[in-house]
């Protein structure tokens, strides 16, 4: 992995699930749970843009596998630097409100732009079975029950 980035790796983030500009789940076919500003900010200043994969946890609820978007979102021109994370499992209804547990174990790509809403959609779909593979190794597995998620 890239030194910067393995310098601040593995991170740990908690907080609110709000709502984001709601694009995930409509243009994108995605939901991604967006955190408040304040969370954002506990990111280090060396923090390198780009989607990661990772651990989610809500409220005391299983660990999931994750993907996340940490950055600007080049194609929407976002002006605040957000984290989205996409659970890889479906949920029946939204859960804003809930607690959500992270840690962000590698980084798979830098963010990029795109021509089209459909490669960016298939890009993410990439992501998604990119960051399922990568979370099958075992350093990857053991921060799956690291002390900083509840008991489910
Ligand atoms: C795995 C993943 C990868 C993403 N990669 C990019 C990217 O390379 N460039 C980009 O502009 N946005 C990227 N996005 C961000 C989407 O544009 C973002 O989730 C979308 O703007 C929805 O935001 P919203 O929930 O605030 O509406 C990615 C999102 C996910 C979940």
């Amino acid at each position: 992995m890239d030194q910067t980035v393995s310098s601040y790796l593995p991170l740990f983030l908690e907080g609110e699930v709000i709502k984001g500009f709601g694009r995930g789940s409509k243009d994108l076919g995605c939901p991604t749970a967006n955190y408040p500003l304040d969370v954002v900010k506990k990111l280090p200043s060396e923090f390198k843009p780009g989607v990661y994969y990772g651990w989610a946890q809500l409220d005391s609820g299983p660990m999931y596998k994750m993907v996340a978007n940490i950055g600007y979102c080049p194609y929407y021109q976002n002006k605040e630097m957000s984290v989205e994370t996409h659970i890889i499992h479906a949920f029946e209804k939204d859960f804003y409100g809930s607690n959500l547990r992270i840690a962000i174990v590698g980084y798979l790509r830098g963010e990029m732009n795109f021509d089209s809403l459909n490669e960016l959609i298939e890009t993410i779909k990439q992501d998604i079975v990119n960051a399922g593979k990568s979370l099958e190794n075992p350093e990857s597995q053991k921060l799956k029950s690291n002390i900083f998620f509840g008991k489910p």
